[in-house]
């Protein structure tokens, strides 16, 4: 199946889910109402901090949660009226590491593929466990692969059914750098070849190379989904870091610059904060000189995707609590991304 520019490879609206609390706990409402759409084609990232939402929405989708209310349709079938159809077009790697083991890798996937129908002369077992990197384990058991070799069995299973839809729930947590590049250069090669891949990540470095459009959720909500260059967008401002030479060094007060943010940093550099479009680092570089300040070495800094996220997604009543323990500042929210609401 191809992808078709200006479809929906997946599209929900007003999802919500209630879990009902057991032992005391009071229901935790995991998904607000949320509309989200992921185009065909492309490669989607799904962010949020740790209870957010993400494994709920995908798991809705995999059919292993059930919704309380909403629509979800998966490459335009609902999976509601046609949930054999949805489950069809879509393969989910768990964030779980779910694995039965007293199969091989070679009898998990026959047997994944059996459950989904998928004639014996159009399975690719051995072509999908060597692109994944598994082809010498398909006879061991597979309580003797290790914790990647696990998660990359996962990943197997999800494909076998050739499914136009991907979704990987934190592939990459646990595997080597080595590998998850092997992996990362798999899914693109796969959205090559038309699959739609939605994932989640906690390494936002990952999103930020690997994904076309990102959504980021927090306490259930969609607090934004735009294309990621957009998102970079959303903070203009950028930093210059001067490690200044002679009396400027250590111990120096920032200078005034004609009201720029300048900061002092402990090891003596000096941050400066601007908007490009307000002033350019060459008129920043003339008032430093014109502030007899020498200039031993420069670099700036652009925002990047972790700032926009931590912008979107710092705790609402936890602003002493500021996530920018760095020497990022976290700007003020944007308007019209109003903090989550209290539960
Ligand atoms: N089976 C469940 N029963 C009750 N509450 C649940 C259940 N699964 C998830 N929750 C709650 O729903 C909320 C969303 O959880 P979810 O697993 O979807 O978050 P997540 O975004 O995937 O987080 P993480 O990044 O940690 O994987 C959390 O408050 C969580 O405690
Ligand atoms: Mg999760």
């Amino acid at each position: 199946m191809t992808a078709t520019p200006g479809r929906n490879a997946i599209d929900a609206k007003a999802l919500r889910k209630v879990y009902r609390g057991g032992r005391g706990q009071p229901p935790a409402e995991a998904l607000k109402g949320i509309d989200l759409a992921v185009p065909q084609g492309s490669i989607f990232g799904l962010l949020g901090p740790n209870g957010a939402g993400k494994s709920t929405f995908i798991n809705i989708l995999a059919d292993l949660v059930v919704k309380t209310s909403g629509t979800a349709s998966i490459w335009g079938f609902d999976i509601d009226k046609n949930p054999r159809q949805a489950r069809a077009s879509i393969g989910v790697v768990p964030q779980e590491l779910n694995i039965d083991p007293f199969f091989t890798p070679g009898e998990a996937l026959e047997l994944q593929a059996g459950l989904y129908g998928v004639p014996k002369e159009e399975r690719r077992t051995m072509e999908i466990l060597r692109v994944l990197g598994l082809d010498d384990k398909a006879d061991a058991y597979a309580r003797t692969l290790s914790g990647g070799m696990r998660r990359r069995l996962l990943v197997a299973k999800a494909l076998v059914h050739n499914p136009p839809v991907l979704v990987l729930d934190e592939p990459t947590a646990g595997v080597d750098i080595e590998l998850r590049k092997q992996l990362w250069d798999y899914v693109r090669e796969l959205n090559n070849r038309g699959t739609t891949i939605v994932l989640t990540t906690h390494y936002l470095e990952e999103a930020e190379e690997l994904c076309d459009r990102i959504a980021i959720i927090n306490h259930g909500e969609v607090a934004a989904c735009e294309e990621k260059t957009t998102l970079l967008h959303r903070i203009e401002q950028k930093q210059m870091v001067i490690r200044p030479g002679g009396e400027s060094g250590e111990g120096a007060r920032a200078p005034d610059l004609g009201g720029l943010k300048v900061e002092c940093r402990p090891d003596g550099c000096l941050v400066i904060t601007y908007s490009p479009e307000d002033i350019s680092a060459g008129e920043i570089i003339e008032r430093l000189q014109r502030a007899n300040i020498e200039i031993l070495d420069i670099t700036t800094q652009q925002s990047d995707l972790e700032d926009v996220f931590l912008q979107l997604t710092y705790h609402r009543d936890g602003a002493a609590e500021d996530p920018a323990t760095g020497t990022r500042p976290v700007p003020d929210r944007p308007a019209g991304h109003a903090p989550a609401s209290a539960e």
